[in-house]
């Protein structure tokens, strides 16, 4: 085994042989093994030696990194943090102890959990200048668009945590980014609404502080119900980190360059924003609001049927889950809790149900596995909790934020990491020659 192939996962003391019919040759190829999932079959010297490329676009057969943080088993609908299922997390920990969880690798004990949250807690206040950029968007901005351009200015203010080549900076750009996108978050809100800022409050938990710096205004006390900033924490936590998808491959692929972290989060949030990935959650409850009753649900499964059509069910699949999706056990479990606390039902919520039974008894869903993921019932309780739908991929930002900072920092800690550089199949034109204006 060579050198390069032992540094990623443990060989597999098996190979893998591929026989090139054009010239009869075969290739031995190493495979190498994780401590879950399926073997993995290292074709970094592939190109080397046999002079092709493998072709794999949206990387359905591909590996692009080695990772310690976060394992899905599709098949079975399993989600694993570092080896704790998704569902003791939401129902035993809190979201400061799995941001904590996700970028140490361990529990905190009592001790380093305070100081975790003590630290995020005082750098949750952004520059007073940043403020001012928000004057610059037009009220009826969406608020994603914000997010993207505010996270990216951070590197503007933070000039002190630029340099990932040292860890110390690292960790700080870390603690900002995590400990300042509830008020950034919030801010875009409140602009959206003409409301002023609110100053995040340093006697609040983290999502405590979010949901005041959201619905609070100046003019009377906020008081913030425990079971909604207990739905608001789970949902951050349900949120928080889903191994190698869209936005994570992005932030990693901008960092692969040496790009800043803040720029990384802002490409990150980016990629979140597509109705395919983050964005589904505001797609789904409109989706839901455009069904309305139980009684079009036929007309609308119709549709997502039709090939000609290109409605989907959104909150319907996912490229990893072809099983129901963990998160959406939780997530539905929730919508009752949040009813119950704040005394109030949805008529959504009986059409969501009833789509997902008529769904999952349909052949077409059934075979091609697809079951409701994490935003088919999130939307639900973000608007029962008082978010317009615009805000919601802004809180599902906010929430992979620690994820997307894990990530980062476990590639540029990683002493085989490279710059991010896929290779292509050309099919555009051959060499020809230039043809003078007046000849085309
Ligand atoms: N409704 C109807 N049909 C669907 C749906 C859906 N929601 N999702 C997939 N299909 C069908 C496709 O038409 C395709 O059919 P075909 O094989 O006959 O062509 C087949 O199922 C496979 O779909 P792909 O798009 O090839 O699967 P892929 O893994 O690329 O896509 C995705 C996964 C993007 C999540 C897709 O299921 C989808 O668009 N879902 C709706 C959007 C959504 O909910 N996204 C959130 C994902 S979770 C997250 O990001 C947090």
């Amino acid at each position: 085994m060579s050198k390069e192939a032992s540094s990623a996962g443990t060989p597999a003391n098996n190979t893998f042989t591929l026989t090139d019919n054009r010239s009869g040759k075969a290739y031995t190829l190493p495979v190498l093994k994780g401590t879950l999932g399926p073997d993995v079959v290292d074709v970094r010297k592939f190109y080397g030696e046999t002079d092709c490329f493998t072709f794999d676009p949206g990387f359905t057969s591909t590996g692009s990194c080695e990772s310690k943080i976060t394992f899905i088993d599709g098949d079975q609908g399993v989600l694993l943090h570092r080896g704790y299922s998704i569902d003791e997390l939401a129902e035993h920990s809190d979201f400061m102890e799995v941001c904590y969880l996700l970028l140490n690798g361990e529990l905190p004990n009592r001790a380093e959990k305070y100081e975790f949250e003590h630290i995020i807690t005082h750098h949750s206040m952004v520059h007073e200048q940043l403020t001012f950029f928000y004057r610059g968007f037009r009220r009826d901005a969406h608020p994603m668009s914000i997010l993207c351009g505010v996270t990216g200015a951070m590197a503007a203010f933070y000039g002190d945590s630029l340099d990932i080549t040292d860890p110390h900076q690292r960790l700080i750009a870390s603690h900002r980014l995590i400990a300042k996108m509830p008020t950034i978050a919030a801010m875009a809100y409140k602009y959206s609404v003409g409301q002023p800022f609110v100053y995040p409050r340093n006697d609040l938990k983290y999502a405590e502080n979010f949901l005041a710096m959201t619905f609070a205004v100046p003019s009377e006390p906020y008081h913030v119900n425990p079971v909604v900033a207990k739905a608001m924490d789970r949902l951050f936590i349900l949120h928080a980190d889903h191994e190698q998808n869209a936005s994570t491959s992005t932030v990693r692929l901008a960092g692969s360059s040496g790009a800043n972290p803040y720029a990384c989060i802002a490409a990150g949030i980016a990629s979140l924003w597509g109705p395919a990935h983050g964005g589904a959650n505001e797609a789904a409850l409109n989706m839901l609001r455009e069904i309305g009753t139980p009684d079009k649900i036929p007309h609308y499964i119709a549709r997502a049927k039709d090939k000609n059509d290109p409605f989907r069910l959104m909150g319907f699949g996912h490229r990893v889950y072809k099983n129901y999706d963990p998160r959406a056990t939780v997530m539905q479990k929730t919508v009752r809790e949040v009813f119950d606390a704040l005394k109030v039902t949805d008529p959504l919520f009986d059409t969501a149900l009833e789509l997902e039974h008529i769904a999952l008894n349909d052949p077409y869903f059934v075979d091609k596995k697809l079951c409701p993921n994490v935003d088919f019932y999130s939307g639900i309780i973000l608007s029962a909790i008082g978010f317009p739908t615009t805000m919601f991929t802004v809180l599902f930002a906010l929430a992979r934020t620690v994820g997307w900072v894990a990530q980062w920092n476990e590639m540029i800690s990683d002493p085989n990491q490279k710059i991010g550089r896929p290779r292509q199949l050309y099919t555009g034109p051959t060499e020809r020659d230039y043809v003078e204006m007046g000849k085309r």
